[in-house]
């Protein structure tokens, strides 16, 4: 098959683990005889630096022309200053927006290889395997914002038909799955999620009776994903909610740095992204892990291509690297010396057998 990719490696480690995602994608290609063209483009705090937007047109353009959209990463100090006008993260949202990927699937696995790096009990880990999906456009992160010196305010709004359209997503890969949805809010505080629960409520039981749902506090939810995690199967929750509690579902798979994820509009266009930030911290020195960004490739090879076994054959890659032995320092194993990025690569491009 022939696809247009657009390539978006951003600030900090961006750039380094999109190169291992990059590679192993042409693996793919040449393995399983597809044709693939790939794309640059500009976005967050070097698109600031290059054209003073942190979302240029031709960024925008691509993200609109491309079958799929691959991203590594936003941010950094040199762009955070908190009074600043433009940001990177305005990038990534303007483009989550013109792309109009309102569902942000988030796989959450856990995998015996890595129980010792989570800073949970191994017996809290065993059979973890949930799917959250995180409305992604809308919400307090697109709400009107306000600041005096002395107040300020972001307007959490949602619609029925942003509710409705996430939660049918939901519902659509609950039946692929184990057919449980928990739906996430705040509805004893919050009005906005007073309207997403009884729209949840009237949902499921009109268009997927064949789907058990449960609702939960998103204050419960955290503390339940540390105890029962395993009893979820997919998740569903607004925006913030789910950046938040996403952060925390990755310590179940012993790393941030492993979380892929999949951003789908209603034609199943999307961008793909690991759910790790710019890292600046380690960016440069090529220590990153970038397990995230060829997880997200495989995600993107999934859900926009429809190339299945080329996914799995991509996870199966990326387990047998683990299994190995060939750990970044978030995931190294006691008295083992973590190894770099490109090794972390090279492992994964071996167990392909490309
Ligand atoms: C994420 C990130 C972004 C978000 C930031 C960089 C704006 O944390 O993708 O989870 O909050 O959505
Ligand atoms: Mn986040």
């Amino acid at each position: 098959m022939e696809a247009l990719i657009g390539v978006l490696p951003g600030d900090g480690i961006g750039p380094e683990v999109m190169a291992e995602a990059l590679r192993v994608l042409k693996a793919i290609e040449k393995k399983y005889q597809h044709r693939f063209s790939y794309q640059e483009a500009l976005i967050g705090g070097i698109a600031i630096d290059t054209h003073g937007d942190p979302f240029p047109d031709a960024t925008r353009k691509l993200c609109a022309d491309a079958d799929a959209v691959l991203l590594g990463a936003v941010g950094g100090p040199k762009w955070s200053d908190p009074d600043a006008k433009i940001r990177p993260e305005q990038g990534l949202l303007a483009m989550r927006s013109s792309m109009g990927v309102f569902a942000n699937l988030r796989p959450v696995q856990t995998h015996p290889a890595l129980y010792a790096s989570s800073p949970l009990r191994s017996e809290r880990l065993h059979g973890v395997d949930i799917l959250v999906v995180r409305e992604l456009t809308g919400g307090a992160y697109f709400g009107r914002k306000e600041r005096t010196p002395d107040s300020a305010t972001d307007v959490c709004t949602y619609t029925r038909v942003e509710i409705e359209r996430v939660l049918r997503m939901a519902g659509e890969l609950a039946r692929t799955r184990r057919r449980k949805i928990t739906s996430v809010d705040k509805a004893n505080v919050l009005e906005t999620s007073r309207l997403w629960r009884s729209i949840a409520t009237e949902l499921y039981a009109r268009e997927f009776p064949d789907v058990q749902l449960d609702h939960l506090y998103v204050d419960a939810a955290a503390m339940h994903l540390l105890s029962r995690a395993a009893d979820f199967d997919v998740l569903v929750t607004e925006n913030l909610f789910g950046d938040i509690l996403t952060d925390e579902a990755s310590m179940l798979t012993g790393s941030l740095g492993m979380l892929p994820s999949a951003s789908l509009n209603a034609e199943k266009r999307g961008l793909y992204e690991p759910i790790h930030g710019s890292a600046p911290d380690i960016a440069g020195r090529g220590i990153a892990n970038p397990c995230g960004t060829i997880l997200s490739a495989a995600m993107l090879l999934r859900h926009s291509l429809g190339l299945e076994p080329e996914a799995q054959a991509i996870e199966s890659a990326v387990i047998a690297a683990v299994e190995a032995g060939c750990r970044t320092a978030d995931i190294a194993l006691p008295g083992k010396v973590p190894v770099g990025t490109r090794a972390v690569g090279d492992a994964i491009l071996q167990a392909l057998g490309a």
